[in-house]
C-alpha cells in the first residue's frame, strides 16, 4: 500500500448525495399530492398531466430510482473507494453516470405526467429512456467493478459484493423485462405476451424490489452502520452467509405478485415458498446489522445518525416478516388489492429504504466535504422523530384500511349476496386516507428540514470541498 496520502474522488458523491435529498423532497411531495387526491378527488382540476394515474408512476419512479437511487450512487461511489484505497476508475465515466441519471429522472417527470408509459409497473418509462439507463447503468458498472479491479487492499469488503450484486442484477432486469418493439418515438409494445409477460414483468418487478430496495440498501448498512457505530460488523461470516441466501433465494419470489391469475399454478405455489424462506436470510442480516450496535448501544440514545440506521433495520425486518405472511395464497387472498399492500410498500419504502438512505448521507455528507458533523444535529434528531411518526401514521392507517377493506369485500350475507357494496367500503376508508396524508406531510417536512440542514452544511464547507481530503488510515 502506498504510503503517499491518497485522495478521493468525491465531488460526484457530493453532487448525488444533495441530489438526494432534492429528489427525495420531489417524490414525496407528489406522493403527498396523490395521497391528498385519493382523500380529494378534484384535486386532479380536470387536467390530464395532474390525474392520478399519471403522477403514480412519477411518484414510484421519483422516489425509487431517482431519490433511492441518487443515494445509491452516492453511497456506493463512497464505499468502493474507501474500502478499496483507490479513486474512482474513470472520473469521466463517474461524471456521465450522475448527468446521465439526472437526464433519465428529468425525462421521466416530462414523459409521464404526458401520458407518455409502456404501462409497466416501476418500468414504465418509454424506449428512448430505456436505452439511455443502459448507458447509464453500464458505465456504472465499469466504474464500480474498475474501482474494485484497481484496489489496494486484497479483501473485498462485503458492502461491495450486496452493491456489486444490485448493479449486474439490475442491469440484467432492466434488459430483459424491457425487449420492446419501438413504432414510433415514444411508443413501444413488449416483445411478450399474456401470462409470460405479466411473469417477466413480476420477474422484474420483484427483484427491483429485492435488488435495488433491498439488496443495494444492505450494501449502505453493512459499511455505515459500522462506521457510525465504531464497532466491526457483528458478524463477518453471518454477512457473507446472508449474502448468498439472499440473492440466491429472491430472484424465485416473483410469482407471489401473481396469486390467483392465469399464471400456473406451481409457477405461484414456487413464489409463495421461496418467499418463506426469505425470512431467514432477511432476519439474518437484520439482526446482523443491529448487533452491530452491541457494546455501544448508548449510542441510540446520544446519535439521530445511528437511531435513523437501527428504526431503519426494525421496519427491514418487520417488512420481511410481512412478505412472506402476505405471499401465503390464504393470506395473499384477503391481502391483495387492499391497501394493506400499500402500507407493506411504505414499511420497507419509508420505514427501510428511506430511514438508512437519511442516516447514510448524514453520516456521509460531512465526511465528503471535509467537516466533523453536519450543521446541525438537533436538526437531525428532530428529522428522526418527525419521519418516524409520519411512517407510523402511514402504515397503521393503511393496515387498518387494507384488513377493513379485504374482511368487507369477503363478507357475504345468508342468501349468498355481498353484505356491502364496494362503495361502502370506500367511503369506509376515507378517514384513514386523511391519517396517510397526514403521515406523508410528517415525513415531507422532515426532509425539508434535512435541505436546510444540508445547505447549512455547504455553506460551512465554503473552501473546503475542492481540496483533497486526505483517506482515513482504515476501511
Ligand atoms: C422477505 C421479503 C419480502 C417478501 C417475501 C415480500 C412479499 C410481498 C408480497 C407477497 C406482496 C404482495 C403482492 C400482491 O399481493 O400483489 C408484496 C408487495 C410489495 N412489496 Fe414486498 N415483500 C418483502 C419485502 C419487501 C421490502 C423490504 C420492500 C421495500 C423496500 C417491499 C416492497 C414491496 C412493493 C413495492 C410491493 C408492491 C408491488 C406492487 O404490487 O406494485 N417488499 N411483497
Ligand atoms: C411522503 C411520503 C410518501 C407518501 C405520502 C406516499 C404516498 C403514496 C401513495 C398515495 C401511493 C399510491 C397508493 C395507492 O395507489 O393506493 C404510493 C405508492 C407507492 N409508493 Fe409512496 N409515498 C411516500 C413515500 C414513498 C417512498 C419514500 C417510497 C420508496 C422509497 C415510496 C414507494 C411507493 C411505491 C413502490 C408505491 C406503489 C405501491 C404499489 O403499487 O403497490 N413511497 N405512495
Amino acid at each position: 500500500m502506498s504510503t503517499v496520502p491518497e485522495t478521493y474522488n468525491d465531488k460526484v458523491i457530493r453532487q448525488f448525495a444533495v441530489m438526494t435529498v432534492i429528489w427525495g423532497i420531489v417524490g414525496m411531495l407528489v406522493g403527498v399530492l396523490i395521497a391528498a387526491q385519493l382523500y380529494w378527488p378534484a384535486l386532479n382540476f380536470d387536467i390530464p398531466w395532474l390525474s392520478y394515474g399519471r403522477l403514480r408512476p412519477l411518484h414510484t419512479n421519483a422516489v425509487i430510482f431517482a431519490f433511492g437511487g441518487s443515494g445509491l450512487f452516492a453511497t456506493s461511489y463512497y464505499v468502493v473507494q474507501r474500502t478499496c484505497h483507490a479513486t474512482l476508475f474513470s472520473p469521466r465515466l463517474a461524471t456521465f453516470t450522475f448527468w446521465g441519471w439526472q437526464a433519465v429522472i428529468v425525462l421521466a417527470a416530462i414523459t409521464l405526467p404526458l401520458g407518455l408509459t409502456s404501462g409497466k409497473e416501476y418500468a414504465e418509462l418509454e424506449w428512448p429512456i430505456d436505452v439511455l439507463i443502459t448507458l447509464v447503468w453500464v458505465s456504472y458498472a465499469v466504474v464500480f467493478f474498475g474501482t474494485i479491479a484497481k484496489r489496494k487492499i486484497r479483501h473485498i469488503f462485503v458492502a461491495n459484493w450486496f452493491f456489486g450484486a444490485y448493479i449486474i442484477t439490475i442491469a440484467l432486469l432492466h434488459i430483459f423485462n424491457n425487449m420492446e418493439i419501438p413504432v414510433t418515438l415514444w411508443k413501444s409494445y413488449s416483445l411478450y405476451s399474456g401470462a409470460v409477460d405479466a411473469m417477466v414483468q413480476w420477474w422484474y418487478g420483484h427483484n427491483a424490489v429485492g435488488f435495488f430496495l433491498t439488496t443495494a440498501f444492505l450494501g449502505m448498512m453493512y459499511y455505515f452502520v459500522p462506521k457510525q457505530a465504531g464497532r466491526p460488523v457483528y458478524s463477518y461470516r453471518l454477512s457473507v452467509v446472508h449474502f448468498w441466501a439472499l440473492i440466491s433465494i429472491y430472484m424465485w419470489a416473483g410469482p407471489h405478485h401473481l396469486h390467483y391469475t392465469a399464471l400456473p399454478d406451481w409457477a405461484q405455489s414456487i413464489g409463495m415458498v421461496f418467499s418463506l424462506i426469505l425470512l431467514a436470510p432477511s432476519w439474518g442480516g437484520m439482526i446482523n446489522g443491529m448487533m452491530t450496535l452491541n457494546g455501544a448501544w448508548e449510542k441510540l440514545r446520544t446519535d439521530p445518525i445511528i437511531k435513523f440506521m437501527i428504526v431503519a433495520l426494525s421496519f427491514y425486518g418487520m417488512s420481511t416478516f410481512e412478505g412472506p405472511m402476505m405471499s401465503i395464497k390464504t393470506v395473499n387472498a384477503l391481502s391483495h388489492y387492499t391497501d394493506w399492500t400499500i402500507g407493506h410498500v411504505h414499511s420497507g419504502a419509508l420505514g427501510w429504504v428511506a430511514m438508512i438512505t437519511i442516516g447514510c448521507i448524514y453520516s456521509m455528507l460531512p465526511r465528503v466535504l471535509g467537516l466533523k458533523a453536519m450543521y446541525s444535529t438537533r436538526m437531525i434528531e428532530q428529522h428522526f422523530w418527525i419521519h418516524t411518526t409520519g411512517v407510523v401514521f402511514y402504515i397503521s392507517a393503511m393496515w387498518i384500511a387494507g384488513v377493513m377493506q379485504g374482511l368487507m369485500w369477503r363478507a357475504t350475507n345468508d342468501d349468498g349476496t355481498l353484505t356491502y357494496t364496494f362503495v361502502e367500503s370506500l367511503k369506509a376508508t376515507y378517514p384513514y386516507y386523511l391519517a396517510r396524508l397526514g403521515g406523508g406531510v410528517l415525513c415531507l417536512s422532515g426532509m425539508v428540514l434535512m435541505l436546510v440542514n444540508v445547505l447549512k452544511t455547504l455553506q460551512m464547507s465554503k473552501g473546503n470541498v475542492d481540496v483533497a481530503i486526505p483517506a482515513p488510515a482504515h476501511t
